[in-house]
This record gives structure tokens, sequence and C-alpha cells, in this order.
């Protein structure tokens, strides 16, 4: 009896704990043979000798489901840990990633700038009011302020509504000559077709020696990027009102669509505005201490490049995350 318990304790798999379990219990088995003599034992000693029997039995069958359970639970481990799953393991998949639109025309077009030469400089999103209207010419109170629909924070900060502050810390942190762009996020309260709380711009800013920076130079750089950016185009300057710029240009190129016949996404107009440009404003100088140079600036939506590119109708689908809109980039 002993023998046998000491044999089931030392079983080490399930199948030879069953193979025991046949032997002792089975209907061959040792103590299924033992019952078989009950046949031939005198009466009056059955019932002791059936008690004893019963009672081994019992000792058995409880080994046997205890030395189950405790091999069940090491199998189970051993798989846990066979089957862990390393999530940092490269797997090959046949499925194909792509960079975001948005993601991918930001890279075109630093790319272009940083091969012009151009620096690639950051600022913070949440900014103060000095950096992100009154440096750039825009003192409280200016009604040019509301065409930024602000989102303001605490004791004043706001969210940056414009990548151009960027171009005053720039300033303030280094001498001129600055040659730089700076793309980046930026919040303004509105939300339509052609409007996101977020989005994002590309500032660029050129500061010189007077006799070093011109309206051509700008307008030179500004056709050169443009016809990079979106092939044989015809590119026409609009004078137009910035705060931080004077004189002020905004940039129009042939439609993409229609090729200057006139459609309905360029209003019938032939023309489609892509970015806004100028003179740095002697007072942006000023609030930076800046003397004797010139500069050019231009600032330019990328989601609009990207919708220009793409020919994507409504700015909104860029954030959705759509699948099925991204898998067109691969
Ligand atoms: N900051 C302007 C905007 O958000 C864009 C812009 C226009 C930037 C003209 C410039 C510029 O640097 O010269 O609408």
């Amino acid at each position: 009896m002993k023998l046998w318990l000491d044999k089931i304790e030392q079983a080490q798999s399930l199948e030879e704990l069953e193979t025991l379990r046949v032997e002792i219990l089975g209907k061959k088995g040792i103590l299924t043979l033992e019952f078989a003599k009950m046949k031939t034992i005198p009466n009056e000693e059955k019932k002791e000798f059936a008690q004893k029997l019963n009672k081994q039995k019992a000792q058995i069958n409880d080994a046997i489901e205890n030395k189950k359970t405790t091999l069940l639970a090491k199998a189970l481990e051993e798989q846990l840990k066979a089957e862990k799953i390393d999530v940092t393991q490269f797997v090959a998949s046949d499925e194909t990633a792509a960079l975001h639109p948005v993601l991918d025309t930001m890279d075109r077009i630093t790319t272009y700038f940083q091969n012009m030469n151009f620096s690639i400089e950051e600022g913070p999103l949440v900014e103060d009011d000095f950096h992100n209207f009154e440096a750039l010419n825009l003192p409280k109170y200016h009604p040019a302020r509301d065409m930024q629909d602000t989102f303001y924070c605490k004791d004043g900060a706001v969210l940056r509504t414009h990548t151009s502050p960027v171009q005053i810390r720039t300033m303030q942190n280094n001498k001129p000559p600055i040659r730089m762009i700076a793309p980046g996020s930026v919040f303004r309260k509105d939300y339509d077709i052609t409007h996101t709380p977020m989005f994002n711009q590309i500032e660029g800013l050129v500061v010189d020696d007077i006799d070093k920076v011109s309206f051509a130079n700008l307008k030179h750089v500004m056709v050169e990027f443009l016809q990079h950016m979106f092939g044989d185009v015809e590119v026409r300057f609009r004078p137009s009102f910035f705060p931080f710029t004077e004189p002020s240009a905004e940039v129009d190129i042939s439609c993409l669509f229609c090729e200057g016949k006139g459609c309905k996404v360029c209003s019938q107009t032939g023309w489609l505005e892509v970015l806004g440009c100028g003179i740095v404003d002697e007072n942006v100088f000023k609030a930076v201490g800046y003397k004797n140079v010139s500069g050019y600036a231009f600032g330019l939506g990328i989601e609009r490049f990207a919708m220009l590119i793409h020919k994507i109708g409504d700015l909104r689908s860029l954030f959705e995350s759509d699948i099925r809109l991204l898998g067109q980039f691969r």
C-alpha cells in the first residue's frame, strides 16, 4: 500500500498518473483483483476484508486526485511560461504602415527648407501674450486679435494661435543672421469643413543685413518652394494685411483642379490661396531689440497643403483616424 502511495506521489506527469490509476484501480488493477478475492473469503471475515479494501481504495483515490491537482497546476504554469508574449518582439507583417498625410506633408516641407539651409526651431504650445501677440505687433485691444479665435488659459496664457511666436523666441535667443522654419501645432476655437481646433503650421523667417533681404528674395523663395510642392503651377502675390509684416501678401497658386479655368474648389476664381508672407514689420524687430536688419517671414497651414496635394475634401477627415482613409497613403 505504502509503495503505491509513494509511486503516485512520485508521478511526473498526468500520463504516468493515469497509468498508475489503471494499474491499481483499473479492470485488472491490483486492488480490483483484491476485491475479486471476496468470493473466496469466509463470510465472517468478509466485512473486515471489505472495509480494509474500501479504505485503501479511498486512500488511493485521494492520493491520485491530490497529485492530479498539483500536476495540472504545474502544467498550467509551464504553459504560461512557454506562451509568454513578448510585445517587443519584431513580427513581420504583410500590412505596410504609412506616414499620416499631415506628417508626410510636414516632412516634405521641412526637408525642402532644410536643404535650403533653414534651421528648424520649436516653441511651446502654451504661449504667453507677449510672444503670441504683443511682440508680433498685435497690441492689446488691437482688432486683428479677433481674427485668431484664441483659446485662453489661466493667468493670461494662451494656446498659441499660430507658429509666429517661434520667430520671436528664435530672435530673442540668437543674433542675426537668422534663417529658420518652425513647424508645429496651433489652436483656434473653430470647427467646420475647413477648420479644426488643432491644426499645424510652418512658419518661416529670414533676417539679415538691410541690403541682403528684399521682397524680391521672398518672392523667389516662395515661387520655387510652391513649384517644388505642387509642380508646374502659376504663383501670384496678392496685397494683404498681417500685423507682423509690412508690406504683406497672400500667395495663390493656379487651381490644381481646373488649371485656372474656374471650378467649385477655387470658387470659380481659378486660384487657391496657400500662404501668407511679407517683410518683417519694424515693430517686431523693436520688440526683440534687433537694429539695422531686414527680414521676411511666411506662414502656411500644413493640412491645407496636404488636402491640396492629396485632393482631400474635408479637413476633419484628417483627424478622424479612419483606417480606410489612411490606408490609401501606403
Ligand atoms: N501667422 C499667420 C496666421 O496664422 C500666418 C502668417 C502670415 C505668418 C504672414 C507669417 C506671415 O510669418 O508673414 O494666419
